[in-house]
């Protein structure tokens, strides 16, 4: 599957890692004093929430939810449905959605919504990579690492057919198609 011949480095390891600490420290900084529900987007994101919690020093604790957002090929739809659901009453906590990338913003505004309903003190998002033209419905992103261009990436997390997502550094495909 990983070919250098198909693939092209666009994010090193080193990189990514200097992206989540500046995270870090904003998070650090606006949530001090306070205890924080992360919530991360299985699959994708558990590469940056492990690297991200490294530098809380905030009070934290960790729950994991997985959607799936169905479409065709590479889009997703907007039809999301809970695959796990978080465990835990998330009723008067800080809330931070942990995911490692936002494209149309589907499938995060649909979850956004849903946490909010359940009436949390505060409901915040982390993404490690935003595709900000390839936005389709409005998602409130508080915490960005950097935003990229449309190209479908892998690697740290993300999947070409759930392969991939071990790679320590982000790769675009040569050829997309
Ligand atoms: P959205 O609903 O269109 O915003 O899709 C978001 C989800 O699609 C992300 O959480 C990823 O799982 C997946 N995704 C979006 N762009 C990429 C990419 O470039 N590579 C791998 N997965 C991606
Ligand atoms: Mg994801």
């Amino acid at each position: 599957m990983f070919d250098n011949r198909n693939f092209t480095k666009y994010l090193s390891a080193h990189e990514i890692e200097g992206s989540v600490q500046q995270l870090a420290e904003r998070i650090n900084k606006d949530y001090e004093g306070k205890e924080v529900l992360l919530v991360c987007i299985l699959k994708g994101a558990i590469l940056f929430l492990s690297d991200l919690i490294r530098h809380l020093k905030v009070d934290c604790r960790v729950e994991f939810v997985r959607l799936s957002s169905y479409g065709k090929g590479r889009e997703s739809s907007g039809t999301v449905t809970i695959i796990k659901d978080i465990q835990t009453d998330i009723r008067d906590k800080h809330l931070l959605i942990v995911e490692e990338i936002i494209d149309s913003g589907r499938t995060l505004r649909f979850f956004y919504e849903r946490l909010k309903s359940a009436q949390p003190a505060s409901v915040e998002i982390v993404t490690l990579l935003d595709k900000t033209n390839k936005r389709v419905v409005d998602v409130p992103v508080k915490y960005v690492g950097r935003e990229t261009s449309d190209q479908f990436l892998v690697g740290y997390g993300l999947d070409l057919e759930e392969k991939c997502r071990n790679l320590k550094d982000i790769y675009y495909l040569k050829y997309p198609n």
